[in-house]
Formats: C-alpha cells, sequence, structure tokens
C-alpha cells in the first residue's frame, strides 16, 4: 500500500480504505479455517488462504455495509462467510476443471488429492453457515444459503454446456451469473441489508454485484486465452483444454466457415486436441474479432454496474465501487 492515491489501482484504494476492516476479516478467516480434529483442514485451508488472493468479494461486503452508514460488527462476519464460500467453491473447482495451478501455486488437488480437496471445500462451506448464522438476521441467511445454491447451478449448468457447439450466449449468461455473478451479488446486497439501508440501495447493491460479476468472470474468461500465468497465477489453457464454451469461443463458433467449424468439432466436440491446437484457437478468435467483442461486452457489463451505483449515497466509497468497475475489466490479473 506504498503508491499514492493516484497510481494505486481502484482494487488497492479500496483495500487501503478499509484496511482495518480486512484485517479483522483476514483474523477471523484464520481463526474459523482451523480445525482441532482433522489437521489436513488447516494445511490444506493455509495453502489456499496464505496464497492471498484479491480478496475481491469480502471488499465488495465491507464496502457496501459501510457505503450505506453501517458501524458494525456484523460485516465482517458476513465479508468473512462470503471469502469462505468463494474458498470453498474453489477447492471444489479445480478439482472439476482438472486445474494444476491457482493463485500461483500447485492447486490443492494436485499438492494432496481431490478427497481432500472435495472435503475440505465441504468444510469450508459448513463453516460460511456457521458464521452467517451468527449475524441473527434471517434475510442475508436467506440470500447466502439462495447465492450457494445457485452458484453451484451455474457450475453443474457449465458442465452439460460443456463441449457442446450449440451453447449460445443466452446459455453462458445464465452459466456466469450462475458460478460467479451470483456471489458478487450477494456479497454487495448483504451488505446493504445488514446495515439496514432502504430498498432501492439493496437493489442497486445488488444489480452492482451482478453486472460486476459478469463483466468479471468474461475477463477472466478473456485471459484463459490472452493473458500470461504469471499474472493470473493459474495455467492459461485450461478452459480450452476443458472444452469450455466461453464467450469468445461462442463468437469465434458463430463466425466460423467450413475449415474452422471442422477445428472446433474436433477440439471441443471430439476433444481431439493436439500439439498447437490452442495456438490455432487464439488465431481463429484474432481472426474474427472475438476477443476484442467479448471485451466490448464486458465494458458493457462494467457500464451497467456504474450506473447501479447511481442510487447510492455520495461516499468515497462510491467512487471507488465505480472505478473498480473499470478495473475488472482493464485487469491482467
Ligand atoms: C476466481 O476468482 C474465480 C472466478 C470467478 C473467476 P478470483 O479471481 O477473484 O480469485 P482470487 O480469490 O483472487 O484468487
Ligand atoms: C470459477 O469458474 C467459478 C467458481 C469457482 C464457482 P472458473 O473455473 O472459470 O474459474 P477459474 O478460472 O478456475 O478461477
Ligand atoms: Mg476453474
Ligand atoms: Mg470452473
Amino acid at each position: 500500500m506504498s503508491l499514492d492515491n493516484a497510481t494505486q489501482k481502484p482494487h488497492d484504494r479500496l483495500g487501503a480504505w478499509l484496511a482495518a476492516d480486512m484485517q479483522a476479516v483476514n483474523t477471523l478467516i484464520r481463526t474459523r479455517m482451523a480445525s482441532e480434529h482433522a489437521p489436513r483442514i488447516p494445511e490444506v485451508t493455509a495453502h489456499l488462504v496464505e496464497a492471498g488472493g484479491k480478496r475481491l468479494r469480502p471488499m465488495l461486503t465491507l464496502a457496501a455495509a459501510r457505503l450505506c452508514g453501517y458501524e458494525g460488527p456484523y460485516h465482517v462476519h458476513l465479508a468473512a462467510t462470503v471469502e469462505f464460500i468463494h474458498t470453498a467453491t474453489l477447492l471444489h473447482d479445480d478439482v472439476v476443471d482438472e486445474s494444476k495451478q491457482r493463485r500461483g501455486r500447485p492447486t490443492a488437488n494436485l499438492l494432496w488429492d481431490n478427497k481432500s480437496s472435495v472435503l475440505v471445500g465441504d468444510y469450508l462451506f459448513a463453516r460460511s453457515f456457521q458464521l452467517m448464522t451468527e449475524t441473527g438476521n434471517m434475510r442475508v441467511l436467506s440470500i447466502l444459503s439462495n447465492a450457494s445454491a445457485v452458484i453451484a447451478e451455474g457450475e453443474v449448468l457449465q458442465l452439460t454446456a460443456a463441449q457442446d457447439l450449440a451453447t449460445d450466449e443466452k446459455i453462458y449468461l445464465q452459466v456466469v451469473r450462475g458460478k460467479t455473478a451470483a456471489l458478487f451479488s450477494a456479497a454487495t446486497e448483504v451488505g446493504g441489508v445488514i446495515a439496514g439501508a432502504p430498498e432501492d440501495q439493496v437493489r442497486a447493491l445488488f444489480d452492482y454485484g451482478d453486472a460486476l460479476g459478469i463483466a468479471f468472470q468474461i475477463v477472466d474468461d478473456l485471459l484463459d486465452y490472452g493473458g500470461t500465468t504469471a499474472a493470473i497465477g493459474k495455467n492459461t489453457g485450461d478452459d480450452f483444454r476443458e472444452r469450455k464454451l466461453t464467450l469468445p469461443v461462442i463468437k469465434a463458433v458463430a463466425k466460423a466457415d467450413s475449415d474452422e467449424r471442422a477445428f472446433w468439432v474436433r477440439t471441443i466436440e471430439k476433444g481431439k486436441q493436439v500439439d498447437g491446437d490452442f495456438e490455432q484457437a487464439q488465431a481463429i478468435m484474432a481472426r474474427h474479432g472475438a476477443m476484442e467483442e467479448a471485451r466490448q461486452d464486458a465494458l458493457g457489463w462494467a457500464a451497467k454496474a456504474r450506473t447501479a451505483l447511481t442510487a447510492l449515497p455520495d461516499h468515497p466509497l462510491r467512487q471507488m465501487l465505480d472505478e473498480l468497475a473499470g478495473y475488472v475489466v482493464e485487469r491482467i490479473s
């Protein structure tokens, strides 16, 4: 946090503004990720949690609560809950995606095994439920438990849409709204709810999180083709190998000539991939401007997120959330 205000990323500015709250969140996360009875649990959770991560979702909860005038203490519990749900989904997701790198480290499924990742993920989910009940607020319980179900639905829908070249942008949107945006929108919404904000503001916070989450996932999907492993801390090419119909692929498939169509049928539908196919996929997408088009779509969602913020009180945090919407599209990590 040594950079001055003008050169800091919006994400770091938020972190600096919320530093005391974030410290409380990190302390709570560390306390609750432990287990007295099964040493494998703290091993796995520490591996993932100590690697950092952007902590974007807990920051959204804290920012939403503070922006709506909340003085605490339960925004901290809710922020930790949201990060626990996120971490649990990452453990499960890396098993499902057979990923080997996360947050710049080997994945838990690689270092330990799939069984440990699934079970420790379950443990973190359960811990997240314990944490949220401590708030005693039925509405936040409803929002977060609902989001947990929607995330799982999104992941399962993606599973059945993978390898299917008929997957269109409508289905893609359903998948990303579920697997990613549901937690972003729950994160912002519960911040408003715990603060007792008026309904129009709670709605605006939901809309902001929803649109931000969609923009965020579109960019995550772009980085899987156009990013670098060093910057994203994950291996590029995972989505192609897993034969996922992400937005740039859907756009390229829609414009494919017969040779390109045959390429997509072989690599995505039949899963017969050979060396050089990933680069070939990148070249085809570039030919049709598929990456640029998907980036434009992400910008559109970021603009929607910004519009939603206009219903919220004038506050330095509102400005930071506004800038964050731009940052999620520009980001390279
Ligand atoms: C990764 O989320 C999962 C997606 C929804 C793409 P983040 O990129 O926020 O992960 P961390 O927490 O910073 O590692
Ligand atoms: C992440 O989806 C969404 C969840 C973890 C629920 P991805 O599979 O696209 O994310 P990364 O690229 O592995 O982080
Ligand atoms: Mg994944
Ligand atoms: Mg996945």
